[in-house]
């Protein structure tokens, strides 16, 4: 599910199974709570992880470490949906500023973060940060 959903964006995914494994159990591991997960017959369609537990430049952060919905489920709003969850969850955690890391050419979730409120603070090679005050 993951790396179809990373199909055409693979600079910005893990690639092995070892190291997809190694990361969503980092995921886990970071805040269990906060992952968040679309479902469709059983199956896993979509998902964010947010970590209420982010410090970033010496201030806390909710961090979205990841948000993917597989291809066919696209464009129907669960990706606004799995942000709009995430972001009510952060907030309910007294979290003050929700940050993540995006993709430069990722022009679609850029464009929909924007959307949701959030605006550039900075550039780190081919990511961008993305924050928004709540
Ligand atoms: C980014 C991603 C999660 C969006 O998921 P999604 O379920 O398709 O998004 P939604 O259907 O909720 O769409 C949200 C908004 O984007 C717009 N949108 C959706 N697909 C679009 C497309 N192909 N082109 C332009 N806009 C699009 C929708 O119109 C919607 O805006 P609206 O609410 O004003 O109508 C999904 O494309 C994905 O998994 N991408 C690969 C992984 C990735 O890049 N993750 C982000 C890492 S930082």
């Amino acid at each position: 599910m993951y790396l179809n959903g990373y199909k055409g964006l693979e600079i910005y995914a893990y690639k092995t199974a070892e190291e997809i494994k190694e990361y969503l159990h980092w995921l886990y591991k970071r805040d269990k709570d906060g992952i968040l997960v679309a479902k469709d017959k059983g199956k896993i369609v979509g998902f964010i992880a947010t970590d209420k537990n982010w410090m970033w430049t010496g201030e806390k952060f909710g961090e979205i470490h990841e948000l993917v919905v597989h291809p066919d489920y696209r464009g129907r709003g669960l990706g606004k949906l799995l942000l709009e969850r995430a972001i009510k969850r952060l907030k309910s955690e007294n979290l003050r500023k929700i940050g993540l890391w995006v993709g430069e050419k990722n022009e679609k979730a850029r464009k929909i973060y924007e959307k949701l409120g959030f605006t550039e603070t900075e550039k780190r090679g081919k990511w961008i940060r993305m924050v928004k005050i709540l």
